[in-house]
């Protein structure tokens, strides 16, 4: 038996290869980081679904329909606004993803065609349920999207209301590429178990949406910042006083022998082959918005858990305080990473749909012998 199914290959798939012996993760042949250098969220979105980059006529086709996907169906905008300002934005996704479902013109046709339809309708949506919701816990209004800006810069122009810094753009971008797909991750396999009883694809993706809310598993991006605070961020303090204050709270950490969260991976023993293209748009916010203090925190908790445990962090421990510059709140971290993973689940469900067979594994009984009643 594999607890956890560690180690455990369970199918094949074409959609992402990662290899940690050489920390390298492909998608569709292509590296990531060269994905991230080059390319277009949209363009990585348009790779995970058809196999190949478009040229600039599918390209062209692909983004008109992202972008006359935008706006906030006003039915689910009723339903947001019915739920709790307090609760988590991960459960708001959740229900969008599921009120999307019930919705769409397709549901109960389970085609090729009309899942892919599907799949990108849900994508193009996502941002705008993400930023409302981060907008309405604030008391402020739904902005509306905007056609001449491109995904990553419209979901900061729908959250913020401003127009986007380029920089900024771009260091969102790179994270969206990198979130994109991974294999299968638990939320990814939760995607396939459902898909695999011929159940719908807003299902599947909505019980990923459940297994990403982990800390465990996304939720991790969202617990990084918790640390930082826990520190305490104190903006204008020296890097290096910063990076000591980290340091003894990671030795106190791990003394009480604590799990801290964006560090360690179940696949990658070695280093997430994300994290230094993530660091990378890390160190351009940090210089963007003066905000070294929060290097110093990231290098010494780094730094610490290298030292005492040799354990690396993941791509969440870079992606939780660039997005914390961006002005995200904490708890949108986790749907942000949704609102990109739903090209990676989506491709695998229409993987999984297309040489199916039902995801049943076995178990091996500890409980009692049988007895009479
Ligand atoms: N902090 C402290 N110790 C750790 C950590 C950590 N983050 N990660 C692993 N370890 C230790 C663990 O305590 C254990 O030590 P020992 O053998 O002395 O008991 C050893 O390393 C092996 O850990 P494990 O939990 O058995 O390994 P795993 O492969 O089951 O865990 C993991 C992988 C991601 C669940 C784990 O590293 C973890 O809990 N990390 C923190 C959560 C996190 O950052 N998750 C995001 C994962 S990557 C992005 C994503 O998928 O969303």
């Amino acid at each position: 038996m594999k607890k956890g199914l560690a180690g455990v290959v369970v199918d094949y798939t074409a959609v992402s290869k990662v290899n940690p012996d050489t920390n390298s993760l492909l998608y569709r042949g292509y590296p990531v980081q060269e994905l991230a250098a080059k390319c277009s969220f949209e363009q990585v979105a348009y790779l995970l679904w058809n196999g190949e980059l478009p040229n600039e006529a599918q390209l062209a086709e692909f983004t008109a329909r992202e972008r006359a996907g935008r706006a906030l169906d006003p039915a689910l905008r009723l339903i947001i606004d019915a739920l709790p300002e307090d609760g988590h934005p991960m459960d708001v996704c959740r229900t969008a993803a599921s009120i999307l479902g019930a919705r769409h013109e397709l549901t109960g046709d389970s085609s090729p065609e009309a899942n892919m339809k599907k799949a990108i309708d849900l994508w193009a949506a996502m941002p705008a349920v993400v930023a409302f919701d981060q907008r309405r816990r604030h008391g402020l209004d739904l902005v509306e999207p905007r056609e001449d800006l491109d995904y990553s810069a419209n979901f900061l122009w729908m959250t913020f209301g401003e127009d986007p810094v380029d920089e900024v753009v771009e260091a969102f971008n790179v994270s969206m590429i990198l979130y994109a797909e991974h294999s299968f991750n638990a939320s990814t396999f939760s995607a396939r178990v459902v898909t695999s009883t011929l159940s719908d694809l807003h299902s599947a993706v909505t019980a990923a949406i459940g297994a990403l809310k982990g800390p465990l598993h996304g939720g991790a991006n969202e617990a990084v910042m918790h640390t930082f605070d826990e520190i305490g961020i104190r903006s204008e303090e020296a890097m290096e006083e910063a990076a000591v204050r980290a340091r003894a709270w990671m030795e106190d950490a791990l003394a009480q022998k604590k799990k801290v969260m964006g560090f360690g991976h179940r696949v990658y023993k070695h280093g997430d082959s994300r994290v230094t293209t993530m660091k990378a748009a890390l160190d351009k916010m940090i210089a963007h918005y003066g905000r070294h203090e929060l290097l110093g925190l990231y290098n010494g908790l780094e730094l610490a858990m290298d030292e005492a445990k040799a354990i690396k962090p993941n791509l969440d421990y870079p992606a939780g305080p660039t997005y914390h510059l961006m002005g995200f709140d904490t708890p949108t971290f986790t749907p942000i990473f949704v609102a990109s993973r739903i090209t990676g689940w989506t491709a695998h469900i229409m993987e999984q749909l297309a040489s199916n067979s039902l995801i049943r594994p076995l178990s091996e009984y500890n409980g009692h012998e049988q007895r009479p009643v």
